[in-house]
């Protein structure tokens, strides 16, 4: 399945983007902890070359804990300073500050030198769309945060918002593009709704999670929907027995009595963005 995706607002983005990165002194960068690779926008680090960088796992609670900690591991390894967060509900997100901070100090320290002192380290949150950007600047800010006006050197509109005397945030995000050329990010992307679901056909998608799921977390279908799943998946085709058991299951009928598969198709993915089949990663790091 190719999921061929490039809305016209990207390039919009790509431009603010790169005019907001001169701004700033360190990235605040999100990705999904279900999918840390294919959510991770692959010019980033062009883009932001010379920049302190953080990287936040977030929906954390959406991804199966065992990868979570091995995803955290893997992204410290490659030099990131990184952290595993809930925006929804807040859970890890106040240690974000001290990351940021930590993230910043040999910057601080070459301003120390130059004789620049107390000057606040400026952050930028980014990701692709659907990632929790704008969730997890409401979540780290809170409602203490004061938000400053324009200051002298900052374009004209630009808001900052001042979250201690050692850090300020740009009030909106940059917004990333997803990694359009890889097939398999496109699927995993879809998979989690990140992708518009009118571009895509939604039961080629679910017989392609039923593969997934069969491989990685054979339990999953079975438990939610009480059935039983033919041991020999190979291609999307082979499931769609299964799509017709879920029908049946939830009495989704067509006419003549035949089971309605794109009607369960819809719910298997429903159920899979709602976690109602458990915490899931879609991809896992290389060990
Ligand atoms: P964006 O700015 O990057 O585009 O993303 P946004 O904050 O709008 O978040 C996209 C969706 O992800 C929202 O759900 C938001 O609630 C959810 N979300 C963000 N962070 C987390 C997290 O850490 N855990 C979980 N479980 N969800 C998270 P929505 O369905 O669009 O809105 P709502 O129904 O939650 O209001």
């Amino acid at each position: 399945m190719n999921v061929q995706w490039y809305p016209g607002h990207m390039a919009k983005a790509k431009r603010m983007m790169q005019e907001n990165i001169k701004l700033i002194d360190v990235v605040i960068e999100l990705v999904d902890a279900r999918i840390p690779l294919s959510s991770k926008n692959p010019d980033i680090d062009a883009l932001a070359a010379n920049k302190s960088r953080v990287l936040l796992l977030n929906k954390y609670d959406m991804a199966d804990q065992k990868y979570n900690d091995m995803w955290k591991s893997y992204f410290e390894e490659k030099g990131y300073h990184t952290a595993l967060i809930n925006s929804k509900n807040g859970h890890g997100v106040k240690q974000v500050k001290d990351i940021v901070y930590k993230a910043c100090e040999a910057k601080i320290e070459r301003d120390r030198k130059r004789g620049i002192i107390n000057r606040p380290v400026r952050a930028m949150v980014a990701g692709i769309p659907n990632v929790g950007k704008s969730t997890f600047i409401n979540s780290f800010v809170g409602k203490a945060s004061a938000r400053t006006g324009n200051k002298p050197g900052v374009t004209k509109g630009k808001q900052w918002i001042r979250l201690s005397s050692k850090i300020e945030l740009l009030d909106t995000p940059g917004i990333l593009w997803p990694k359009f050329e890889d097939p398999s990010a496109g699927m995993k992307l879809a998979f989690i709704g990140s992708i518009n679901d009118d571009i895509i056909h939604m039961t080629e998608l679910s017989l392609e999670l039923i593969l997934f799921l069969n491989k990685y977390y054979p339990d999953a279908i079975k438990n939610r929907y009480e059935i039983e799943i033919p041991e020999d998946l190979n291609e999307p085709k082979d499931c769609v027995s299964t799509l017709a058991q879920i029908a049946l299951k939830r009495s989704c009928l067509m006419k003549g009595g035949e089971p309605d598969i794109d009607r369960a198709a819809g719910i298997l993915l429903d159920d899979f963005r709602n976690v109602r089949l458990g915490r899931i990663t879609l991809e896992f790091p290389e060990t």
